[in-house]
């Protein structure tokens, strides 16, 4: 079985202007990708999120957590589609091989919006992985059994491919300095002071999937499943990541 050193999933926040709807933040992602660039030879699989393309498309259509009408969908499908080419490009642009998946394209929602993944899609990225590819899948929307599509977020597919390939580390690329406390980033959080933190933070308006805290929930329930360590740390600010990446994490970490 292939394992990966790194699960690295960036924030909408960071590769997206946040506020404009259908805009990329592309000097960030081609800084992200430059400092990833200089991580040759570790096994990255990376994840991003919605931000102002998928978040922005979401938020129209989505009612009672399920998107229903055929045109919502896929202008929900067509917004992630719109940021892949951006990443893509940024990447390429950095001569970084990224190999985009596409979660809608290999997962369905069962019931109760249980989701696993299945065979074809972890054997694609381990073929990545192995040609010396960076594998990216996005949030997404994905089909439900019941009818209509739900949201799939980047944080959940993070948490199941960082269990699915073992890795050391789940890292989360955000645009804040990790989970802040009363006085700026708390830099260590154990397991046991998770559902304190939970508490303390707040979500994020205009995120169809939680902001700080849902971040966080998948986090206990990572840490609850077998995982190791999680970094939250702030991908807007240079080097952070290539930091990361080379064993000097900023940020917060929690195990
Ligand atoms: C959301 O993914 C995906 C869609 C809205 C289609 P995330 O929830 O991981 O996105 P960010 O990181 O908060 O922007």
């Amino acid at each position: 079985m292939i394992e990966a050193d790194y699960v690295l999933k960036l924030g909408g926040s960071a590769i997206t202007h946040k506020d404009t709807p259908f805009s990329a933040n592309t000097a960030c992602i081609r800084r992200l990708a430059k400092e990833i660039s200089g991580s040759v030879g570790k096994r990255i699989i990376l994840v991003y999120g919605g931000g102002s393309f998928g978040h922005a498309a979401a938020i129209r259509h989505l009612s009672g957590g399920l998107v229903s009408s055929p045109s919502g969908i896929a202008e929900v499908r067509a917004a992630m589609l719109a940021l892949t080419m951006e990443l893509t490009r940024g990447f390429m642009a950095e001569g970084v091989p990224i190999f985009a998946l596409n979660p809608s394209s290999c997962l369905v929602f069962g019931n109760g919006g249980s989701i696993r993944f299945g065979g074809a899609a972890i054997e694609a990225i381990e073929k990545a992985l192995e040609g010396g590819l960076i594998p990216a899948m996005g949030g997404d929307i994905i089909l439900d059994r019941g009818g209509g599509a739900r949201i799939l977020s980047g944080d959940t597919i993070a948490r199941m491919l960082a269990l699915r390939f073992r890795v050391k580390t789940l890292a989360f690329g955000t645009d804040v300095d990790g989970v802040l406390g009363p006085s700026g980033a708390i830099r260590a959080i154990s397991r046991a002071e998770l559902p304190g933190v939970i508490g303390m933070v707040g979500g994020r308006s205009g995120d169809v999937t939680g902001g700080m805290s849902g971040k966080l929930a998948a986090v206990r329930d990572y840490l609850s499943r077998g995982g190791r360590e999680v970094l939250i740390f702030n991908a807007c600010k240079p080097g952070t990541l290539a930091r990361a990446l080379s064993g000097s994490p900023e940020g917060t970490l929690i195990k």
